[in-house]
C-alpha cells in the first residue's frame, strides 16, 4: 500500500442492490425501508438526543453482543434514556429483523434509540413524553478489499476530543458533531479520515475508529481517556496480551506516530484497517506484518465465538 492511493471512507462497503429492498425495525414493526419513518418531532432528528450501536452478524450470531449491549445500556443509563426492552428482548428484536431479511452473514446493524417524539420543538428532555424511538437498520455489508490492501490516509485536525465533563467520548450519541467537524477538516486536507488529538496534544483516536501504532514490535494505543471505549479496541488489546505481543495504553505524540513502523484503525465494521499515511507521511514500509497478524487473530476469534 502507498500513501497516494484512491480515497476512501473507513466504512466503504461493496455495492449490494439487495440493500434497496431491506426491511427495517421501527418501534416493534418491521417494514420496507421506504416505509421506515420517524417524526420530525423526534428527539434524535431535532437534537441528536439518542444513543446508537454498530453490530455485525456472522453465521447468524451477533459478534460480541454482550460487550455491545453493556456499552449501549450503560450509555442510555448515563443520559437517563429508558431503553424499554430487556437485553433478551433486544436480542429477539435483532434476530427477528435479521430473519425478516433472510440475513446471516456479512451484515452490519445500526441500532438506534432516541428519547422519542417531543411535544414541542424545544430542548428540554421532559418534552419527550411518548416513549423512546427504537430503530434497527440491517444492511448487507462487506468492507471493500481496498480498505485493507491500500490503507487509510489520515490527517491530523484542529478539532480535539474533549474532556469527559463536556461530552464524554464514551457516549455513542446520535450527535456526532465533534467527529463530523474533524472529518470535514480531514477531507479539506485531502485525507480519508481525521486523526484527533486529546486536549493535551497526545494522539487519541480517529473520527470514527480507534487508533493504534506499532513501534519495534510493540503495539501502542492511547490511554483510552478521551476516546470511544471500542469493543474492537479492547479485543485487539486482549489478543495482544494472549499472544505475547507487547501492548501499551499510553500517551504518545505525533512524533511517535509519524515514526511508527505500522499504524491501524479498529472498529466493528472494518475490524483492523491499516493506515497508509498520516499528514502525507507514509507509515513504515507498508508491509504491516503485526497488523496482518492481529487481523488473522481477530478473524479466528470471530470464528470461535460465532461459529462463522
Ligand atoms: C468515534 C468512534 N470510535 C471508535 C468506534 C469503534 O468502536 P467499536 O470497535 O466498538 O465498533 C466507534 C464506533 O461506534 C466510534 O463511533
Amino acid at each position: 500500500m502507498t500513501a497516494n492511493e484512491t480515497s476512501h471512507t473507513t466504512h466503504d462497503a461493496e455495492q449490494d442492490a439487495r440493500n434497496l429492498d431491506i426491511k427495517i425495525y421501527v418501534n416493534g414493526g418491521i417494514v420496507h425501508r421506504d416505509d421506515a419513518k420517524v417524526s420530525v418531532y423526534d428527539s434524535g432528528f431535532m437534537l441528536g438526543d439518542g444513543m446508537w450501536e454498530g453490530l455485525r452478524l456472522y453465521n447468524g450470531t451477533w459478534a460480541f453482543l454482550d460487550e455491545h449491549m453493556d456499552r449501549f445500556y450503560n450509555s442510555c443509563k448515563t443520559v437517563s434514556l429508558d431503553v424499554g426492552l430487556t437485553k433478551a428482548e433486544m436480542l429477539d428484536a435483532l434476530n427477528r429483523t435479521a430473519a425478516a431479511n433472510g440475513m446471516t452473514n456479512d451484515v452490519h446493524c445500526r441500532l438506534m434509540l432516541t428519547r422519542g417524539i417531543k411535544d414541542k420543538p424545544f430542548q428540554h428532555p421532559s418534552l419527550s413524553r411518548s416513549g423512546p424511538t427504537l430503530v434497527m437498520i440491517l444492511e448487507h455489508s462487506k468492507p471493500v478489499d481496498s480498505l485493507s490492501s491500500q490503507g487509510i490516509r489520515l490527517a491530523t485536525v484542529p478539532q480535539v476530543r474533549g474532556l469527559p465533563m463536556s461530552q464524554d467520548a464514551k457516549l455513542n450519541s446520535h450527535s456526532k458533531l465533534n467527529c463530523i467537524i474533524a472529518c470535514l477538516q480531514a477531507e479539506a486536507a485531502g485525507a480519508d479520515e481525521a486523526l484527533m488529538l486529546d486536549p493535551h496534544g497526545f494522539v487519541n483516536t480517529t473520527n470514527a475508529c480507534n487508533f493504534f501504532i506499532v513501534r519495534r514490535g510493540e503495539v501502542w494505543t492511547s490511554t483510552g481517556d478521551y476516546c470511544m471505549n471500542g469493543v474492537t479496541r479492547q479485543k485487539v488489546i486482549d489478543l495482544c496480551r494472549a499472544n505475547d505481543i507487547p501492548v501499551f495504553e499510553k500517551n504518545y505524540s505525533l512524533y511517535e506516530a509519524y515514526g511508527a513502523n505500522e499504524a491501524f484503525l479498529t472498529g466493528t465494521f472494518g475490524a483492523q484497517t491499516p493506515v497508509a499515511s498520516i499528514d502525507g507521511k507514509p507509515i513504515g514500509d507498508g508491509s504491516h506484518p503485526i497488523t496482518r497478524k492481529l487481523r488473522a487473530l481477530y478473524k479466528e476469534l470471530i470464528e470461535q465465538t460465532t461459529g462463522a
